[in-house]
């Protein structure tokens, strides 16, 4: 996600091959692993018979990522969303809470976990305003309250050619723009993240344009995968992967999900985004997963699924909307992809 020159490389093109940590299970964490995937409904009777996809069952018992236990526990109910459970190896906590993008804490993959600890979320609230005739400030723990907690399990699609499967906790955004009733007038929705460069030692370097905003379509934001998340992995979510609560939009590439949202705005007009601010012929409004639409600089045909083997290797091919498109793709009917990237 830089501008002027190609994505950073990261310990996982370094050269090691070796098992990472997390990849070998302690037997004491193996039991909690299974009651992690029995909560989400992929133990035993899951979504699909287990005869099915044996191999995938058994894979996924063996190392989807564990709670790790450090963090308080946020658990949720198997979502009926459809596409919500993406039967996919989760990729290890660990990966996924060291490998972040995060620049109000830094540009290297691994400066959110060394620079975001000290992060204050409580308390935190979120406002929403704009065109709505409801319009009011949230606390968080109202926010927590607001609707029942879903596990989900989505793909993860950088624009920079990595992604991941995250289990995630949190309830469709769509529940909160309900309580505050859109106007006839609202076409879109700003996302404002938290910008206190007390806090982010980043805010106020020339990266971009402080704060981080994101935004959406109203139809994209009421979507049902459309997600508000607090916690991944059966916990609230760890500074670093924008705690206490952040979108999560899987058929996206991962920067339209904003970390850390203090702000949620309705508006009639397309708002200008942090991203299409700095760099508008690179990263577009929409910004849907397309392997048919190539960066300016690279190719996004084919992603390199973190701790999967060939570090150095783009193995997987790119699915369109991210695997997505029978829940997304009739948003964007009549729509040029190629003009709106
Ligand atoms: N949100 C804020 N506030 N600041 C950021 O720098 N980076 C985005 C997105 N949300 C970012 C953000 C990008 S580029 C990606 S790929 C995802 O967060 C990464 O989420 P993860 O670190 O939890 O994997």
């Amino acid at each position: 996600m830089t501008i002027h020159r190609a994505p950073p490389v990261d310990r996982h093109t370094s050269g090691l091959n070796h098992p990472h940590p997390s990849e070998i299970t302690p037997q004491a964490e193996y039991a909690e692993r299974r009651a992690w995937l029995a909560r989400s409904g992929l133990a035993g009777a899951g979504l699909l018979a287990a005869s099915a996809l044996p191999g995938l069952m058994r894979s996924a018992q063996a190392q989807a990522p564990a709670r790790p236990g450090k963090l308080a526990a946020l658990a949720g109910s198997r979502s009926n969303v459809a596409g919500a459970l993406v039967m996919e190896k989760p990729t290890a906590y660990t990966d996924a809470t060291t490998y972040n993008n995060f620049y109000e804490f830094g540009t290297d993959k691994s400066d959110p976990a060394r620079n975001a600890g000290k992060l204050i979320t409580r308390p935190w609230s979120v406002a929403v305003e704009g065109e709505v005739k409801k319009p009011r400030s949230f606390d968080l723990d109202e926010l927590l309250k607001l609707a029942p907690m879903e596990d989900r399990i989505y793909r993860l699609r950088c624009v920079e050619g990595w992604s991941m499967v995250i289990p995630w906790v949190g309830w469709s955004l769509a529940e909160l723009i309900k309580k505050v009733e859109p106007t006839g007038n609202a076409k879109y929705v700003e996302f404002v993240t938290l910008a206190d460069p007390k806090q982010m030692p980043f805010v106020g370097s020339r990266v971009l344009d402080w704060p981080y905003v994101e935004g959406l379509r109203l139809d994209e934001a009421m979507h049902p995968l459309t997600l508000l998340a607090f916690g991944m992995y059966g916990e609230v979510l760890p500074n670093q992967n924008g705690a206490p609560l952040r979108l999560a939009v899987p058929w996206k590439y991962g920067f339209k999900s904003a970390k850390s949202l203090v702000k949620i705005r309705f508006v009639e007009k397309q708002p200008p985004t942090a991203w299409v601010k700095a760099a508008a012929q690179e990263y577009g409004f929409y910004s849907n997963v397309n392997p048919n639409v190539d960066h300016p600089r690279w190719s996004q045909a084919t992603e390199r699924r973190i701790g999967e083997d060939g570090l150095f290797t783009r193995k997987r091919p790119t699915l369109m909307f991210n695997g997505y498109e029978a829940q997304v793709g009739q948003m964007y009917a009549g729509l040029d992809l190629k003009k709106n990237y």
